[in-house]
Formats: C-alpha cells, sequence, structure tokens
C-alpha cells in the first residue's frame, strides 16, 4: 500500500481508502458480518482510512465501522461526518457525540462537513469544529463537496487549525474538479479525497489494453491509479466483496509512466 500526508499533517494515510456509503444496510446478520470482514480484510492488507457518516444507512454504517474497528483503532484513521442541517454550533457538537457512540471510540481522525448549507454561517460550524479538537474528540478538520470560495471561507473561519481535506466526486467519468478545486488544493496543500472513483460500479470499458496487460490490472485498478495520480490525492472505492476490495488495496502497487497516464486521460 502507498501512504500519503494528509493535508499538512504528517498524518500517514493511505492513499485508497475504504468507503462505507450502503455499508450498513444490510437484510441479514450474514451479510451484515460480510461487512465487517470486508473493511477488516482490507485493514489487514494495510488500508488505513475509512470513510462513513452519520447519514450512511442512518448511523448503522458507523456501527459496522465499529465493529471492523475493535481491538484495532490505533491502527484505523477513521473519518466520519457532519449533515448539513446540523451544522449549527450545538447541533455539530451534538452530532459529532453521535459518531462517537456509534463508532464506540473517544475520537474521530478526521470529522468532515459533509455537505455547505448556505443558511448557517461556515464560521458558526468552524468554532464548532475547533472546540471538538479542543476537547480531543475530533483530530482533523475536513469539509465535503465545497467549492473553492467555500473552502477559503472555512479556512479563514479556522484561528487553531487548517482544513486538512476537501472531499469531492472524481472520476475517470467526472473530472469537473480538474478545473478549479483539484489545483486549488494542491497550491495549498489540502487532501482531495475522491468519492465515487469508479463511477458508482459503472466501471469504464475503453482503458487501453496495452496498459491494462503492461500492469497485470483490472479496468477498476487503473481507475484507482489514474485518479490518484496526483501526489495530493487519496481515493474511497466502496466494495463490499472481498474479491473487490483486495484489487482495489493492490491498486497503487506500481505507478505508470506520465504518458500512460496521459492516454487513460484521454479515455
Ligand atoms: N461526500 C459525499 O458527498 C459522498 C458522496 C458519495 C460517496 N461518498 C463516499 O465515497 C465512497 C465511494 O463512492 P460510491 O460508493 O458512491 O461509489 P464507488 O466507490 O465509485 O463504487 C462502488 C461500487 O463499485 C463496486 N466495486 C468496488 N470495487 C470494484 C472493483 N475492483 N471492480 C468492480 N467493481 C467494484 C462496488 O461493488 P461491491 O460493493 O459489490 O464490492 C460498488 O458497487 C462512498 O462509499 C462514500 O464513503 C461520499
Amino acid at each position: 500500500m502507498e501512504y500519503r500526508r494528509l493535508g499538512r499533517t504528517h498524518e500517514k494515510v493511505s492513499t485508497i481508502g475504504m468507503g462505507t456509503w450502503k455499508i450498513g444496510s444490510y437484510r441479514s446478520a450474514e451479510e451484515r458480518e460480510g461487512q465487517v470482514k470486508a473493511l477488516r480484510r482490507g485493514v489487514e492488507l494495510g488500508i488505513n482510512l475509512i470513510d462513513t457518516a452519520e447519514m450512511y444507512a442512518h448511523g448503522k454504517s458507523e456501527e459496522v465501522v465499529a465493529d471492523a474497528a475493535e481491538s484495532i483503532r490505533k491502527d484505523v484513521f477513521i473519518a466520519s461526518k457532519v449533515s448539513p442541517e446540523n451544522l449549527h454550533h450545538d447541533d455539530v457538537v451534538k452530532a459529532c457525540r453521535g459518531s462517537l457512540a456509534r463508532l464506540r471510540t473517544s475520537y474521530l481522525d478526521l470529522y468532515q462537513v459533509h455537505w455547505p448549507n448556505p443558511k448557517i454561517p461556515i464560521k458558526e460550524t468552524m468554532a464548532a469544529m475547533e472546540s471538538l479538537v479542543e476537547e480531543g474528540a475530533v483530530r482533523f478538520i475536513g469539509v465535503s463537496n465545497f467549492s473553492i470560495a467555500q473552502m477559503k471561507e472555512a479556512s479563514e473561519a479556522l484561528s487553531k487549525n487548517e482544513l486538512v481535506s476537501n472531499q469531492v466526486e472524481y472520476s475517470l467519468s467526472n473530472r469537473r474538479v480538474e478545473a478549479d478545486v483539484l489545483p486549488h488544493c494542491a497550491k495549498e496543500r489540502i487532501s482531495l479525497i475522491a468519492y465515487s472513483p469508479l463511477v458508482r460500479g459503472d466501471i469504464v470499458s475503453s482503458i487501453p489494453k496495452a496498459i491494462l496487460q503492461k500492469y497485470k490490472m483490472s479496468p477498476a485498478q487503473v481507475m484507482l491509479n489514474w485518479v490518484t495520480r496526483a501526489e495530493h490525492v487519496f481515493a474511497i472505492p466502496k466494495a463490499a466483496s472481498i474479491s473487490h476490495l483486495e484489487e482495489n488495496a493492490s491498486s497503487v502497487s506500481v505507478r505508470f509512466e506520465e504518458p500512460e497516464y496521459d492516454e487513460v486521460s484521454r479515455v
């Protein structure tokens, strides 16, 4: 596994993380156990970043993550998110307490604002985030789905901490962030956490054969390798199946040549 520094911190986080949207929705105890096992397998393979949210499966995603992190809490980097309707000061604190309880942990490694809410001043939200850092409930502060202007406002609202990440949609099929957010994050040394990096399972079918053969990779692996080609990018594919997870964990074991990345970019 490849590890990268998160933002300007010295924290080493795996380039490939594990997304957990829809994890926590299950029809049987066996299915739930399978989700826990898949996350555990990911950690065995060197993945330490697990992304969840209070919103996912109405909190049940965090409960599954808690089971996966049981007795290995220090080996995992848990990132959760506060929902956009909970961005007033006291609501952020309350939401964090809820996430901590469901995750059965005393701290979140990264706490992200899930979506901006223009009706609630970001200054108020960031003050609450800083109070959580102060009391040790949160280690690092991030955002998600923020524009450059919103990121700047969030950064300016922080007095004692830095904004370490912005989680946004980024994949071979959705490259909107390349126009602005991606270069801005590189310049400010803010990590970009790419969500839906596998286009929600709609794997791109036209990856050049020569690259697939040369690196003995699947199209999904090429997509993950490509999306994390810039040093400040992490990707958080969701995989409930162990075979997908194993594929994803080995997707960045080698890096392509620059012209090959360009070739994939043209797909
Ligand atoms: N911040 C936000 O607003 C936001 C929004 C959306 C998502 N997210 C985060 O980003 C994570 C990932 O995004 P996502 O769940 O939307 O989509 P995704 O990761 O792009 O795609 C997930 C789908 O790809 C399949 N898959 C995984 N590995 C594969 C492989 N190696 N080969 C073929 N198929 C594979 C999965 O199947 P199996 O599950 O069957 O293995 C699943 O159906 C989420 O879980 C969540 O944590 C954040």
